[in-house]
């Protein structure tokens, strides 16, 4: 199982924190973003990793995280995403270091208070397709939301204007390798990039996707400045990554 970190884009909706640095290199109380999705990962026993990036300070994160001795990693990947694609295009970029092997993406704003270490090891009990990972949350008209019959996902809505749940969508995902062969298949949405909500959705039409829901605090710190101002008193308050 490999790990994937995408911490590209332009970070508009942090503007101007965002104007000479890339947001997942803003701090969360007292690390820089990206440390805690790639503590999330290291946590679920995922040591080989790469960052997805693009802009004008990709070379910063090497600066910062280097081939991750910090984090007691032997080795840290990196690659490029040329343009503002979206988030199913950084992944895509990942084919060949995945290697024909399953992969664990996280966004490089997600924040999460425990671990994902149950639901990896029902993924790897999974014969095939994708698990993702869902969450009540008071606004979910803000982020994909999961629409659900019985205890099933039959469709996820991106930012939808009357969500049919209060489930949100993570920005933690697992997929096969077909997730690779689907990319290839997807059209840019309205707003020009390749939506992973597409990629989920063909998962749901192969009846090939499960979930889990998260426990405990949940951020996606980079949605806004008040999603950052708040993630950063929780983690002060509270703390992140815990594995018990
Ligand atoms: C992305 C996804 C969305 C998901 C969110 C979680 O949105 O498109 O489905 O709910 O991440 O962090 P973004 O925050 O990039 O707009």
């Amino acid at each position: 199982m490999k790990g994937l970190i995408l911490a590209g884009g332009l970070g508009t909706r942090l503007f101007p924190l965002t104007k000479i640095t890339n947001k997942h290199l803003l701090p969360v109380y007292d690390r820089p973003m990206i440390f805690y999705p790639l503590q999330t990962l290291i946590n679920a026993g995922i040591k080989d990793i790469m960052v997805v990036t693009g802009g004008n300070n990709a070379g910063d994160f090497l600066r910062l995280l280097g081939n991750g001795k910090e984090f007691g990693l032997k080795h840290l990947n990196y690659t490029y995403q040329e343009r503002e694609g979206g988030i199913a295009e950084a992944l895509g970029l990942a084919e060949h270091f995945a290697e024909g092997e399953r992969v664990v993406v996280i966004l490089g704003d997600n924040i999460i208070e425990w671990n994902i270490v149950e639901a990896v090891k029902e993924f790897k009990r999974q014969r095939s397709g994708a698990k993702i990972m869902i969450k009540t949350v008071k606004n979910p008209k803000d982020y994909g939301v999961a629409e659900l019959k019985g205890n099933k996902i039959v469709k996820i809505v991106e930012k939808p204007q009357k969500p049919k749940s209060n489930y949100a969508v993570l920005g933690i995902y697992m997929y096969d390798n077909q997730v690779f062969d689907i990319i290839k298949t997807l059209k840019p949405s309205k707003r020009g990039e390749l939506e992973i909500t597409d990629v989920n959705n063909a998962y749901i039409k192969r009846g090939d996707l499960t979930y889990s829901v998260l426990k405990g605090y949940w951020a996606d710190a980079g949605a806004s400045i008040d999603a950052l101002l708040e993630a950063n008193k929780f983690v002060a308050r509270h703390g992140a990554n815990k594995k018990i």
